[in-house]
């Protein structure tokens, strides 16, 4: 009884933190039938968000390959060993799709003389083949981010050292144009006049033997929910390769990095958008008379979240927020018109940005208590009238003493210090980050990111992805891309809604691996993105990506083993 009794005590002493790794036994979150993701990967592959050879998994038991328009026709490569047609047990194998797209050129990508002073730009329309990437970055299969980032820096022409000893590495290209004269048409048939044979047929999957009465067997249901009505899908999108394009935008899939900011505008969204001006091909640097560029020029919104002053109507939220913005001497420069087209400032307004999403529009409310949510943990704002229904709605009929008590509590959602350091804040934004990529399109950054450098390659990558810390198996959402209006979005609104409207990073992976649509939304590892931080966690330091210091002196003594160049490119 004594040490189950520390046990607990201890842990209960430690509290959770971010990144706590949860126990494998978490209860399912899954309510849609087998169906229904079905229709989600099917949605996702003939929109072109799939340009991944991937295998879809066998639990979801598509039978027939789906035809994928962003991936170039292509031998198999999934030997036939690995289906076992009589396997009594579960569904035979997973699926592949099916590339129906157009052919892939992987350039040479260097500097030419004379401009050999300055790494190449990023080629308009070219893509980061993130399956390559993942080949050699991926921590689950013991790839060293050292080794990572060397790969990326030399296929992007980042690199002109002259190496020697090393053999060829034309595998290391992982930057393709998509060849937009050779676009298969989407037809079996002509297909089948390509030289590749048909797909291995894998008969079976969708019905594992002895179960034929439950088109759901296998899945495990949310416990005590019922399954969801059969979403509602928009129509496809049409995956165009950028060389077909009229103009360099591609208007499916917006360019747009979103930022949300609560309180007052300091150094560190500041820092941010320097990074994105002095990084991103913004066109800044041509005279404003010059034709229009060739390349899609990306756009950074920062989105200010008001605190308490979007808690009550508020005809002049707008202005005040841009009178804010013109005080502070972090934000007013980006107030010039010279960034009129790259930069904006919009206001977050939590009602109307959940009202704004058609698959919790008419249901949020009923959840308002324990909106904030996050992994299971809610902090409960203070009740308001057992028959106020909205949020604002009959605000001004409450007392002066209630409406204080309401200010306190959401007033907090500015963090000042990080002693002051406030979950509430961060709760609203693990959910606004959906919010806005489902909306809006593009990607989402923490507002500790700094971008490293230009995303040209990575926004042809159509396919949604996150970040992940390399030594847990969950996503991270401090970056995160999502096509607009996709099929995942909406999978992930309805699941989040039954359960709790829970977005935490954490919860949100657990919705995608119990529904087998992981594969949906792509983990990029720790290398991509915070390089350092394996070795700061004791991983690795074998082969640190840059030297490992350890104190302060080596930085004017180094130690002979760390003296090696550094590496890059981090994203
Ligand atoms: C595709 O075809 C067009 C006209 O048919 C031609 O102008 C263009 O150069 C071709 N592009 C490639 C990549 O071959
Ligand atoms: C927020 O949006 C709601 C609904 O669209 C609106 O009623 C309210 O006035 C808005 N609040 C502010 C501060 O603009």
């Amino acid at each position: 009884m004594a040490v189950v009794l520390t046990v607990i005590l201890v842990s209960r002493g430690f509290g959770r933190t971010e990144w706590d790794e949860e126990t494998s036994d978490e209860p399912s979150t899954l309510v849609f039938r087998r169906e229904d993701l079905q229709r989600i990967w099917n949605w996702e592959i003939a929109s072109g968000h799939y340009p991944s050879s991937q295998s879809i998994p066998k639990e979801i038991g598509l039978q027939d390959p789906p035809l994928n328009p962003a991936l170039p026709p292509k031998s198999r490569t999934t030997s036939p060993s690995r289906y076992s047609p009589h396997s009594a047990v579960v569904a035979s194998a997973d699926t592949d799709t099916l590339g129906v797209g157009p052919k892939r050129l992987y350039p040479d990508i260097q500097s030419t003389p004379p401009h050999v002073s300055y790494p190449p730009r990023p080629l308009p329309g070219s893509v980061t083949d993130l399956d390559i990437v993942m080949k050699y970055c991926d921590f689950s299969t013991g790839k060293y981010v050292r080794d990572c980032l060397e790969v990326l820096r030399v296929g992007a022409g980042l690199d002109n050292g002259q190496r020697t000893r090393r053999g060829s590495i034309d595998d290391w290209k992982y930057i393709y144009m998509e060849d937009a004269n050779s676009t298969t048409s989407s037809t079996v048939a002509e297909v089948a006049d390509d030289p590749v044979p048909p797909p291995i047929s894998r008969p079976g999957a969708a019905k594992p033997k002895g179960r034929d009465n439950d088109p759901d067997a296998g899945l495990i249901r949310k416990h005590g929910a019922k399954w969801e009505p059969t979403l509602t899908l928009p129509a496809t999108f049409t995956h165009q390769p950028a060389t077909s394009l009229s103009e360099p935008c591609d208007p499916e899939n917006p360019r747009v990095f979103h930022m949300f900011w609560t309180g007052p505008f300091t150094d560190k969204p500041y820092m941010a958008l320097l990074a994105f001006l002095f990084t991103q091909n913004t066109g800044l640097h041509e005279p404003q008379d010059a034709p229009s560029p060739a390349v899609c020029r990306p756009q950074f919104w920062m989105w200010i979240n008001p605190g308490p002053a979007a808690a009550v109507p508020n005809p002049n939220a707008m202005h005040d927020m841009f009178a804010q913005l013109k005080e502070s001497p972090w934000a007013s420069p980006f107030l010039h018109p010279r960034f009129k087209d790259v930069i904006r400032f919009r206001l977050w307004n939590t009602t109307e940005q959940l009202d704004g999403v058609p698959e919790i529009r008419d249901e949020w409310r009923e959840l308002q208590k324990t909106l904030f949510n996050s992994g299971g943990h809610v902090i409960s704002v203070p009740e308001e009238d057992e028959d106020d229904e909205t949020e604002e709605g009959d605000e001004n009929a409450h007392s002066t003493k209630e409406k204080k008590e309401k200010d306190d509590m959401l007033h907090r959602t500015g963090s000042k210090s990080s002693a002051e350091y406030d979950r509430l804040s961060v709760i609203l934004s693990d959910m606004a980050r959906f919010v806005l990529c489902h909306r809006f399109g593009g990607v989402y950054l923490d507002a500790d990111t700094i971008l490293l450098r230009d995303w040209e390659e990575l926004w042809g990558w159509k396919g949604a992805f996150a970040y992940r810390w390399s030594r847990l198996p969950k996503y991270n959402t401090a970056v995160l891309r999502m096509n607009r209006g996709s099929a995942l979005g909406s999978f992930l609104f309805r699941t989040a809604l039954r359960n709790g409207l829970d977005f935490h990073p954490m919860t949100v992976s657990r919705y995608t691996k119990d529904a087998y649509l992981e594969g949906l939304l792509l983990r990029l590892p720790d290398a991509l993105f915070d390089a350092a931080w394996l070795n700061t966690e004791e991983y690795q330091r074998d082969r640190p990506p840059q030297p490992y210091f350890t104190a302060f002196g080596d930085f004017f003594d180094t130690p002979r083993a760390e003296q090696r160049c550094p590496t890059g490119p981090r994203l």
